[in-house]
């Protein structure tokens, strides 16, 4: 199939929902010829695969605990096996407090260690081990091997409640630049959503006292009236990772509806 990302294997972790399974999704439409559709949940990433050879590509559902490290090694080694390489790691599963914690207190001094170190976990040791492993096996691809990573606003910019979410993210977005470097030529690079309609989100905005409150405070900075589109971002990712974007690296791109261009709300 013709399309920019034409015969790539990918691996997408966290692709059961959200703005995983829209990218894992993306890829095939854009001409990927595998997708390694990587999921804590097996019902979920069983879904998505479906959804990937529904766009005429090939998928393996893979169940791994990214905070796991043998896991994270075994999903790796079996998408490079079962797809003879790797060309393209989407980064993208990540964890916000409110996922593990339903007390109030989610403060820089009120929040657990327990929290912290599950945060951290998923969002960025993960992504470091992940592209670690993968390593190997892009430096081997001769199809513009890629990493994309999934950071955020928050790793940008303050947000309350949410510590380790954005000290992660910040971390997100450093890690992709060192990656870039030593790993050159294989690019990296990364995104920053603001927000995205996506599971988190509403899991987000559901811990909140008034759920639709907290929506309006969110999206009322943004310029573009409406919470993000997973479609979008995706887009976005398959950008990052295909060869229009070849000259493109160690960089972050914020997709936000143009929340952090200004300092304002909107009335
Ligand atoms: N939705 C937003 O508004 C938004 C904003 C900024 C950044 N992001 C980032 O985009 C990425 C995707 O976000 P989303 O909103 O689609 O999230 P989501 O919660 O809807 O989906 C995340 C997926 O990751 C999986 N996952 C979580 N922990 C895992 C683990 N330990 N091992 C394996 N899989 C695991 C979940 O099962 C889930 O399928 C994340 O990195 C997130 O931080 C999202």
């Amino acid at each position: 199939m013709l399309g920019s990302l034409s015969g790539r294997t990918v691996l997408v972790t966290g692709a059961g929902q959200g703005i995983g399974r829209a990218v894992a999704v993306q890829m095939a439409r854009q001409g990927a010829s595998a997708v390694a559709v990587a999921d804590r949940n097996k019902e979920t990433a069983a879904e998505t695969a479906e959804l990937v050879r529904a766009e005429g590509a090939r998928a393996e559902a893979i169940v791994c605990d990214l905070r796991v490290r043998d896991s994270v090694h075994e999903m790796v080694e079996r998408t490079a096996e079962c797809f003879d390489g790797l060309d393209v790691l989407v980064n993208n599963a990540g964890v916000i407090e409110t996922a593990f914690t339903a007390e109030p207190e989610r403060g820089v001094d009120s929040l657990s260690e327990e929290v912290w170190d599950a945060v951290y976990e998923v969002n960025l040791k993960a992504v470091w081990l992940t592209t670690k492993f993968a390593a190997p096996h892009l430096r081997r691809s001769r199809r513009g091997p890629a990493i994309v990573n999934a950071a955020s606003v928050s790793g940008l910019t303050g947000f309350p409640n949410a510590p380790a979410y954005g000290v992660t993210k910040a971390g997100v977005i450093h890690l992709t630049k060192v990656t870039a470097v030593d790993l050159a030529p294989v690019r990296c690079n990364c995104f920053c959503p603001g927000v995205i309609d996506t599971p988190l989100a509403q899991g987000y905005f559901a811990a909140a006292a008034d759920r639709d409150a907290m929506e309006r405070e969110l999206t009322a900075p943004q310029l573009v009236e409406r919470l993000g589109r997973v479609e979008e971002v995706a887009k976005l990712a398959c950008f990052l990772a295909s060869d229009d974007a070849a000259f493109i690296t160690g960089a972050s791109y914020v997709i936000d509806g143009g929340a952090l261009a200004w300092l304002g709300v909107r009335d």
